[in-house]
């Protein structure tokens, strides 16, 4: 599955992308966000590239013009039982070099396009730790609707945090893309 916006092409991630993803993973200021350490060796992204980014939901986002990847972004498998389902959860992380281009929301537009037109879903989750306001800001203009928030333990960071849910509906995604077009 590939998936085209104006900048970026979304495609699964492929091992000959460890070095690209080593490149901005290993930056401190993107997997603590996310709540996951960063990668140590280009060994390091290999392993993640094979298990975590092997799920046909996650995809690999390509720079269009440089063909590098740049970030992750799709899918993750977590599903909530609050609202209306089929539903799924949206992660994302992106280079910081990319950063503040409105490029994540360029790419989560469209899986939020594809989760609804083709995966057949509901509701679309999303959340993101206090203090990530970056991550907020990508939330709000998709869009998404604030549902509850709770502390959390972070397995990969061995920490407590209070985590930030939201949620958008297939009913709301439709009368904004209306609104859009
Ligand atoms: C979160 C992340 C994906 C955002 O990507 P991005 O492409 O920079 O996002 P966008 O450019 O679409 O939007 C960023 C918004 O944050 C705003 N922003 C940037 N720095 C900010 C700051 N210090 N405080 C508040 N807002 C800030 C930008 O102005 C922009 O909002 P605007 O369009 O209203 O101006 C990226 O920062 C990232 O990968 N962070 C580390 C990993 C992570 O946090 N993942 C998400 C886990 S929930």
């Amino acid at each position: 599955m590939i998936l085209e916006t104006p900048r970026l092409t979304l495609r699964p991630f492929l091992d000959r992308d460890a070095e690209d993803v080593y490149a901005y993973a290993k930056d401190p200021r993107v997997g603590p966000a996310a709540g996951w350490p960063p990668h140590t060796s280009v060994e390091n992204s290999l392993e993640i590239i094979r298990t975590v980014f092997a799920a046909p939901t996650v995809f690999a986002l390509v720079d269009q013009e440089s063909g590098k990847v740049i970030g992750s972004a799709g899918f993750v498998g977590r599903h909530h039982t609050e609202l209306p389902g089929p539903d799924e959860e949206l992660g994302y992380a992106l280079s910081p070099e990319f950063w503040g281009r409105g490029l994540m929301t360029e790419a989560a537009w469209e899986l939020i396009r594809w989760g609804f037109e083709e995966l057949g879903l509901c509701t679309i989750w999303c959340n993101h730790y206090e203090g990530n306001e970056r991550s907020r800001r990508v939330i709000e203009k998709c869009g998404f609707h604030h549902q509850f928030s709770q502390e959390e333990t972070v397995e990969l960071m061995g920490e407590r945090r209070l985590t930030h849910y939201y949620a958008l509906s297939r009913k709301d995604w439709a009368a904004r893309q209306a609104v859009k077009q």
